[in-house]
């Protein structure tokens, strides 16, 4: 099957969340499973830098945008066993230093930005010679495919291929003032309760268009598949996915081993495995040293690693580790997002010297060092669509404690649910006190070594491949095709 992939971010290309790895992760699975993908992405300021290889298409674009027109040039670049990466070249829109906000402030033109990415998509599924059968959108910024291919096809073309949306995260819908809506150049039928429009008007909202217009809806795991249809998850859409409920299923995201694993990985200290894990040692011992913690052996150490958004639980995590953090424990976080929760994870490192190390910015080498060399990984998400950090830690052996919501319910198990295949510590409500006290079972269980071993050993023999989540994708495309 020839798929065409459109995404706002992709992995190693771009990243700011679990988005650029899953598309990333998607496109390779593909091909593994002898298929044709392309990854259609916008050229970030620095991509050619890093990629040399990247060579320009010799494919101009010349699309109207409102009353404008706007310019673009396309490169590729292809990687063996990988898919093809298509880039579109905007200087004004996507040479910047970030890509959806600088300074803690969205740019002002995202409308343009991608909805002009989205046009591109649209044209290249429909011009290039390379004939899609399959065009697959992810999150908002690509939203507006499946409307402007229907548009399209009204305007005369033929047979375009059938479309799936994919939603990472329901919070995040792309809605900007009416105005936008005539940067779309759709016919003023699309812009309805039941189109591109907000249900009470007077909005253009993006992910909303592809919720009604592509032919299959799918969301990254089946807890959220079903949170996302009810009112109090459904973010003002749940509605609207009610009414396309038919077409919504809910796929739990793989993880790509090739790039996540302890065995052969340039950045941990030291490769470690199941059946040898003196190696994790190493790794925790390094990084207490590399983030300025104590070194010592046997005092447990909580990781974190996210964006600072109200969705990971900031709020929660920092009442629990003040209160955790009398006990002897020692705590590390990566992070980066909203100034105010980086201010109260500076308080508390102020608070706490030598128990809480803090770090912030964006960094690839530490995030896999910190998934090594922690015993435990906090993930108490509000909603959480996926997550792939507790995925991640289960394969490095450190145990996670996620809050049971969304993919976190679904990829951890409890001793509850299943004493032997126990491998990660789960609490229900949102507080404080209830993530206090999956820290303390967390302490009791380190206090076992023999219960500790058994939860990390079931944590790295869990397979969470792509192998069977690209035949689910597989399902879906073809559901649609028939
Ligand atoms: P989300 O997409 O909601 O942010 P996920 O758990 O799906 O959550 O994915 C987050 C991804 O982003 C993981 O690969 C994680 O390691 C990475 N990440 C998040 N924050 C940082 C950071 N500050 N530095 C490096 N990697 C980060
Ligand atoms: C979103 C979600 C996250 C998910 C990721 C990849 O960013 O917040 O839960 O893992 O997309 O699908």
């Amino acid at each position: 099957m020839k798929i065409l992939l459109a995404s706002s971010e992709v992995y190693p290309f771009s990243k700011t969340g679990g988005l650029a790895d899953m598309v990333g992760a998607l496109g390779r699975a593909l091909v593994k499973a002898g298929h044709e993908a392309a990854i259609v992405t916008p050229l970030y300021r620095g991509i050619r830098e890093r990629f040399p290889a990247i060579r320009p298409a010799a494919w101009h674009f010349d699309l109207p945008l409102g009353l404008e027109r706007v310019q673009a040039e396309l490169w590729e670049l292809e990687r063996p066993g990988e898919a093809r990466i298509y880039f579109i070249e905007q200087p004004d829109y996507y040479d910047r230093a970030g890509i959806y906000l600088e300074n803690h402030l969205s740019y002002a033109d995202n409308a343009e930005r991608f909805i002009f990415f989205s046009k591109c998509v649209v044209h290249l599924a429909r011009y290039l010679p390379w004939r899609a059968e399959m065009v697959h959108v992810h999150d908002w910024q690509a939203g507006l495919v499946p409307a402007l291919m229907l548009q399209e096809k009204r305007a005369g073309w033929g047979n375009p291929p059938p479309t799936c949306l994919t939603i990472h995260n329901l919070a995040y819908q792309g809605v900007f003032p009416a105005a936008a809506f005539a940067l779309t150049n759709l016919p003023a039928d699309f812009y309805a309760p039941d189109g591109v429009g907000t249900e009470y008007f007077g909005m253009l909202n993006c992910l909303k268009g592809g919720i009604v217009f592509a032919d299959s809806i799918t969301t990254v795991s089946p807890r959220y598949a079903r949170e996302i249809t009810t009112e109090e998850l459904g973010c003002g859409l749940d509605g609207v996915l009610r009414e396309n409920a038919g077409k919504l299923t809910g796929i739990l995201n793989g993880v790509d081993y090739a790039e996540w694993n302890t065995t052969n990985n340039p950045h941990l200290f030291k490769p470690y495995s199941v059946t040898r894990m003196a190696g994790k040692k190493v790794n925790k011992r390094e990084l207490q040293r590399r983030v300025a913690l104590p070194v010592a052996e046997k005092i447990p150490l909580f990781g974190t690693i996210s964006r600072l958004a109200e969705q990971k639980g900031v709020d929660i995590q920092l009442g629990a580790l003040e209160e955790m953090l009398n006990s002897n424990i020692q705590f590390v976080q990566l992070g980066s997002g909203s100034p105010e929760y980086e201010r109260a994870y500076r308080d508390l490192a102020a608070r706490f010297p030598g128990k809480v190390a803090v770090q912030f910015g964006y960094d690839e080498n530490l995030s896999h060092q910190i998934e090594a060399g922690c015993d435990f990984f906090l993930m108490p998400s509000r909603f959480e669509p996926c997550g792939l950090n507790q995925l991640y830690s289960l394969r490095y052996g450190t145990i996670p404690i996620v809050r049971a919501t969304g993919g976190l319910d679904d990829s951890v198990t409890d001793f509850v649910q299943n004493a032997g295949a126990a491998n990660g510590i789960k609490f229900f409500e949102y507080t404080t006190r209830a993530l206090a006290k999956g820290i303390r079972k967390a302490l009791a269980i380190y206090q076992q070594p023999g219960l500790f071993r058994k939860f990390r050993r079931n944590g790295m023999k869990a397979d969470f491949s792509w192998n069977k989540t690209v035949n689910e994708y597989l399902k879906t495309y073809q559901g649609t095709l028939k």
